[in-house]
């Protein structure tokens, strides 16, 4: 499987083929000075991992470079046309270092199916992305306290008119919320708990779900969500038994929908499950569900 480079953002440069360009870029009015926001599929499957990239310089043909160009039709009329000219000048692109949030859930060690294939996961993606940078919590064995009285006064006191005591009552929150805000991407490893989230996992979004931090609401009682757009969040997910859509207990998923509303509310919106079910039907279930989930998983290192 090919992998490529995501985002633009630090001083690297690329080769840049014209179908890396989608339909929807910008048409600039000069090359020179542009900066393009390269998507995964801006690169070719033959292109070689991220850090291989720096130090190449990518050219652009001013005159290839118009505005149909970047029209859907566009691609194959350059490939035809193009090669490269003594024209081409020189164009900087810049690579955006992927900062990952990356959580446990699982009270269970080695043995805990979330934590392996989030774990797995990670690992992969680091072995094709070694520049992105990953912060790790593990709230199945350090699990965060529930909010309690002075927590709740403090978050709901105007930060400048917190005492000592309501700043100290709110501080770790802060962190989490920090931490949270911090990260671009997020892959979670959440066993399901009586057709839901551990209770870690819960205590964790309570810390983390803070009013004029993570999100607001209006006077209609409609929600905001206050973390910046753009973020990524997957979620691996162990269940004993099966929640997919036929089966019997298809409506008693409580877990993936309340995720999704309650990282909604705080502005994640672009959530990706990958479940692996059927673990205690049955050795042959549990072997070709987990066998799918990490199947799963490995497509998922490219595209997501
Ligand atoms: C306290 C508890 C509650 C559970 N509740 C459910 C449940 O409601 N539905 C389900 O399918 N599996 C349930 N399971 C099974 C777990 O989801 C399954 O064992 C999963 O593999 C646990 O995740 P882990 O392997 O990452 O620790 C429960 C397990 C425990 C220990």
């Amino acid at each position: 499987m090919a992998y490529w480079p995501r985002y633009a953002n630090n001083q690297t440069t690329f080769n840049l083929q014209p179908n890396h360009l989608q339909p929807s870029t910008k048409p600039p009015s000069t090359f020179n000075q542009t900066t393009f926001n390269l998507q995964p599929n801006h690169l070719q499957p033959s292109s070689k991992p991220p850090s291989t990239f720096k130090q190449t310089t990518f050219n652009l043909q001013p005159k290839n470079l118009q505005p149909n160009h970047l029209q859907p039709n566009y691609q194959k009329t350059f490939n035809q046309t193009t090669k490269p000219p003594s024209t081409f000048r020189q164009t900087t692109f810049n690579l955006i270092m992927t900062h990952i949030l990356h959580i446990d859930a699982s009270p269970r060690g080695d043995r805990s199916i979330s934590r392996q294939l989030s774990n797995r996961f990670i690992q992969t993606w680091k072995s094709f992305y070694p520049d992105d940078t990953v912060s790790y919590r593990d709230l199945g064995h350090n699990p965060v306290p529930h909010v309690d009285e002075k927590w709740i006064a403090a978050a709901f006191c105007p930060p400048e008119k917190r005492t000592p005591e309501l700043v100290e009552a709110i501080k770790l929150s802060d962190t989490l919320v920090d931490e949270l805000l911090a990260a671009d991407r997020y892959v979670f490893g959440i066993p399901m708990y009586n057709l839901n989230v551990p209770s870690t996992f819960k205590a964790y979004i309570d810390q983390i779900v803070r009013v004029n931090r993570t999100f607001t609401f209006d006077q209609t009682g409609k929600y905001h969500g206050l973390v910046p757009q753009g973020k990524k969040m997957l979620i691996f997910t162990a269940r004993g038994g099966s929640f997919s859509p036929g089966t019997p207990s298809a409506d008693y998923d409580y877990q993936e929908p309340f995720l999704r509303a309650i990282f909604g509310v705080l502005g994640i919106t672009d959530i990706t499950f990958i479940h692996a079910e059927k673990l205690d039907l049955g050795e042959e279930s549990r072997q070709q569900s987990l066998a799918n989930a990490r199947a799963e998983l490995e497509k998922a290192v490219g595209t997501w």
